[in-house]
């Protein structure tokens, strides 16, 4: 009898452990977060409603939402050591790096220092999700000349981000289409980056640690790295005419067209629709349809082409191109918002934790007969 275990390349299909965070239903095309739908969420909730959701499995009452508001918005500043270590880091380091960096630094400062109670982790948790954005927006703002804009507690979460990038609060209806697309990217189970910060918290490791880890895996093209390769490539492509031939080429050519496929969903990410909706009435309402439509000849193509679905990279990078974001900012958005689905799964690998650490099948030499430097 052979009992050797199956290799799953990538990991797929594999179930590596139990959550209560999300459920992903690919064959319905649903999404849920603790057992609400994300359609309810992104028509009902706000981002700083489902961050509470994720962290602590239930929503909140009235009372306890606008605490934990404020606690949130209480912890936006970031220390001036740190500006000062952005403000001395070279020009050109990727905004990915940066967070990398800068949430290393802010693990040494943090007051709750290395303790690893679920208290201390929530605290922790608040600082962090309520500090990136800063960092995010101070960044892009030193690095190109502007004064870095303070962050306001009187706003939202996405209205905030969008007033300290822009320095003026925006209108309602684009700090929203931020704000959506926020629920939509704050949590998917056991996506790549989850799934590393979840390897790091399996050895004891700290919070930061984990996110740390998780933001060089979402830097990746082929996991958030492609809501800006995307925008890119709608921007080549320029004209809903040029499309066709252009991706045409480019499947000749055995390229992957960014924003399309997904290791899960494959009939259909439930996220797109949600997205695709407010991208659409975002140009209408701003006079612009022609990224909407730019990336609706490239949906047909690419499907009609290669069966293959946008997921929600694809037309969120739209959403930000016409919210006037700047396109190296995409991914890190998405940290912004991711970060509160790593530590929830975080939270819940210490509270039930057995170290990650899988084998693989040796495909090496056999013994070899080691022969000594000089004779050989
Ligand atoms: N463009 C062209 N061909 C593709 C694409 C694509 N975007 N995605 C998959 N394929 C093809 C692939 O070439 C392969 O073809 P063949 O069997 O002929 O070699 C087949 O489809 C299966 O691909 P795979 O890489 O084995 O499938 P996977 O489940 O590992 O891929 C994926 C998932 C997301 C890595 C892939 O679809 C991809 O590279 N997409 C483009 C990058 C992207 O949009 N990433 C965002 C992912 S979802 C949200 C997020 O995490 O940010």
């Amino acid at each position: 009898m052979n009992d050797k275990p199956k290799i799953a390349s990538g990991l797929e299909g594999v179930i590596a452990g139990r959550t209560s965070i999300c459920k992903i239903d690919e064959d319905q095309c649903e999404l849920f977060y603790g057992g609400y739908s994300i359609d309810d969420l992104a028509l009902n909730s706000n981002f700083e409603e489902v961050t509470y959701l994720l962290l602590n499995g239930d929503l909140p009452d009235k009372k306890v939402l606008e605490d934990f508001c404020n606690k949130l918005s209480a912890e936006r500043e970031i220390p001036v050591e740190l500006i000062n270590i952005i403000k001395e880091l070279p020009r050109e380091t990727d905004p990915m790096d940066v967070l990398k960096i800068t949430v290393g630094i802010l693990h040494t400062s943090d007051p709750d220092g290395t303790s690893n109670t679920d208290d201390a982790n929530m605290r922790k948790a608040i600082r962090l999700i309520a500090k990136i954005p800063t960092i995010i927006t101070y960044d892009y703002r030193i690095t190109n000349d502007l004064e870095p804009v303070e962050p306001n507690a009187r706003l939202s979460f996405a209205s905030n981000f969008l007033c300290m990038l822009n320095g003026e609060e925006p209108e309602s209806y684009k700090s929203d289409v931020l704000d959506k697309s926020l629920i939509l990217y704050a949590e998917h189970g056991l996506n790549a980056s989850t799934f590393t910060a979840r390897v790091v918290a399996s050895t004891l490791s700290d919070l930061h640690s984990a996110v740390m880890a998780a933001i060089g895996a979402l830097k990746g093209p082929l996991h958030g790295g492609a809501n800006e390769r995307v925008m890119e490539m709608l921007l080549e492509i320029g004209d809903v005419e040029k499309a066709e031939p252009w991706i045409k080429k480019a499947l000749s050519e055995k390229k992957r067209i960014m924003g399309f496929g997904h290791r899960v969903y494959k009939k259909q990410d439930p996220r797109n629709p949600i997205i695709k909706g407010l991208v659409k009435e975002l140009g209408e309402r701003l006079g612009n349809n022609r990224w909407f439509e730019i990336s609706q000849k490239v949906e047909d193509i690419v499907t009609a082409e290669k069966g293959l679905h946008p997921n929600l990279d694809f037309y969120s990078s739209s959403a930000y191109y016409l919210l006037g974001i700047p396109i190296p900012l995409y991914t890190p958005i998405f940290v912004a918002s991711r970060v509160t689905g790593w530590i929830a799964h975080v939270t819940e690998q210490y509270n039930d934790n057995r170290l990650i650490r899988p084998r693989s099948e040796y495909v090496g030499h056999e013994r070899r007969k080691y022969i000594p430097l000089e004779d050989r």
